[in-house]
Order: C-alpha cells, then structure tokens, then sequence
C-alpha cells in the first residue's frame, strides 16, 4: 500500500480540516432599524428532532452579535460561490459603520417571519429564533432554532465552502 505522506498541521490552522458545511450569511437588524449580514464560516448543525438547531461561533464585537442579543433571532443564508466576491466585501466591514445592502447594492427579500433580509441569488436560507449564547473565553456559540426554511432543490452544490482567508472551495460530485 501506498505510503501517505502527512504534514504537520499548525495548531491554529488545524480548524480548516473540520470546516464541513457551507459557510453561512448571518442576517440580523439593529435596534436602529438598519438591516445586516455577516459571513461565518464556523457553523455547525445541533439537532434535527423536532426541527433543526444550529450553532455558530460569533467574535462578540460584531454587530450580528449585538443584534441577535436584542432581537433574539437571525436568518442564516447560505451563498453560493457565485457570491464569492460578496461574501468577502461583506465581512471586510461592520454593519455600525455602513448599511451593507445599501453599499453593494444587495437585491433582497424579507425573510417570512423573522424580520431580516435575505440577499437574492442565495442556495437557501433558514429563519430562526435564538435559543441560547455560551461564552467560553473570548468568543460566543449562538445556538437558535429554525422556524422557516427554503431551498433550492441542488443547494447543496451550489454552497460555498471556507477555508481560510480568501481560500475557499465549491463542493464536488456527490458520491
Ligand atoms: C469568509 C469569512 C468567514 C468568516 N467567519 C467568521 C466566523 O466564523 N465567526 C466570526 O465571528 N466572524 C467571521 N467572519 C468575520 C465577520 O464576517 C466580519 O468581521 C464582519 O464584517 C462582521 O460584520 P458585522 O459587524 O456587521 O456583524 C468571517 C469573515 C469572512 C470573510
């Protein structure tokens, strides 16, 4: 058999192996009234019965942050890698400095009933309400739970996948 040849993985880039699902766009509103979204690529399913639950890992001093804490609920969106470009314009900025949709031009639909936007062109979204926030050191893990979900019937080739940086990839064949 073939001798595989493993490089050493550095501690803080070991993360990238365990990306699994598509990177995800947080979308919130301010107390203020101005629409948001951020892309996270730390996503992880929590549950399926009676309906899905998912995590996230969220830096505390972003604005989604702020903005889940207020309004106790989220959509999170999942761009395709068409999106590649937007995605990364919009985690370059916080949404306390500028309106993103309006900076980008970001076409949109109202989520159905959680009260944020959905930006056009996504593979699918899920709306959710927040179920809980732990903070273990310096970060947050918001967990919510859906309420409403679409998606286009091939989502799952059409997500965008992180990596690192601006490293990111499009899944292959399903095998
Ligand atoms: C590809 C990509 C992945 C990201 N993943 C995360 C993440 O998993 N968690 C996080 O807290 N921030 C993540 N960010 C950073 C936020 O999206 C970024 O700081 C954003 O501008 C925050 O916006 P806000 O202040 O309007 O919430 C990511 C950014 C990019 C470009």
């Amino acid at each position: 058999m073939e001798e595989l040849r493993y490089n050493p993985v550095p501690l803080e880039k070991a993360y990238s192996l365990l990306n699994g699902g598509g990177l995800l766009w947080i979308c919130t509103k301010s107390k203020h009234g101005r629409y948001d979204l951020a892309p996270i690529a730390w996503t992880c399913p929590l549950d399926y019965e009676p309906v899905t639950r998912l995590l996230f890992v969220c830096d505390p001093g972003h604005a989604t942050f702020e903005n889940i804490v207020q309004q106790k609920e989220f959509i999170a969106a999942l761009p395709t890698y068409k999106q590649k470009s937007l995605v990364l314009q919009t985690g370059s900025v916080s949404g306390r400095s500028l309106d993103k949709f309006a900076q980008w031009d970001i076409l949109y639909s109202k989520g159905t009933v959680v009260d944020a936007l959905v930006p056009k062109g996504v593979a699918g979204w899920l709306e959710c309400k927040l179920l809980e926030i732990y903070r273990p050191g310096s970060v947050a893990i918001v967990c919510g739970e859906s309420i409403a979900a679409f998606a286009l019937p091939d989502a799952w080739k059409q997500v965008l996948h992180h990596v690192e940086g601006e490293h990111f990839y499009r899944p292959g064949d399903r095998v």
